[in-house]
């Protein structure tokens, strides 16, 4: 599959997962479900096998959403990563974090 098409579909995916928005901070069920998009690249659970793609599994909650946080406000740049953060509530951002710091496994 092309790259631009692969990315395409992420953003699709993106913007149907986080649609709905979120109440719970820091949930890792709803993280896992807005994770989903991420996972096409951070591979499942966040442990990513690609060396383009960074682990995310096992990474501090508070590290990912600062690094969440920079992307959306373009302070730290990747062309990738500033599309994929942009939709991204605050709590949406919590979520994710709580679910990759869980390793992909929710207890
Ligand atoms: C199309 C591929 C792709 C998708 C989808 C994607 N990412 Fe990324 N992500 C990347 C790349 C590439 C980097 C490395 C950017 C860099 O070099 O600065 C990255 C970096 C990150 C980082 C920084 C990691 C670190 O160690 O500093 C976080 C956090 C992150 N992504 C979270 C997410 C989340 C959450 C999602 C889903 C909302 C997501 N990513 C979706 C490709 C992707």
């Amino acid at each position: 599959m092309a790259k631009a098409t692969l990315i395409k579909i992420v953003f699709i995916t993106a913007s149907i997962t986080f649609a709905h928005g979120s109440h719970a901070s820091g949930n890792i069920d709803s993280g896992k479900t807005k994770a989903i998009a991420c996972q096409v690249c951070h591979g499942e659970g966040g442990k990513s096998k690609n060396p383009l793609y960074p682990v995310l599994a096992g990474q501090h909650a508070k590290y990912i959403v600062k690094q969440l946080k920079a992307f959306k406000a373009g302070t730290r740049k990747d062309p990738i990563m500033n599309g994929m953060a942009a939709p991204l509530t605050d709590s949406d951002m919590e979520d994710v974090a709580a679910f990759f710091e869980s390793n992909g496994n929710p207890q």
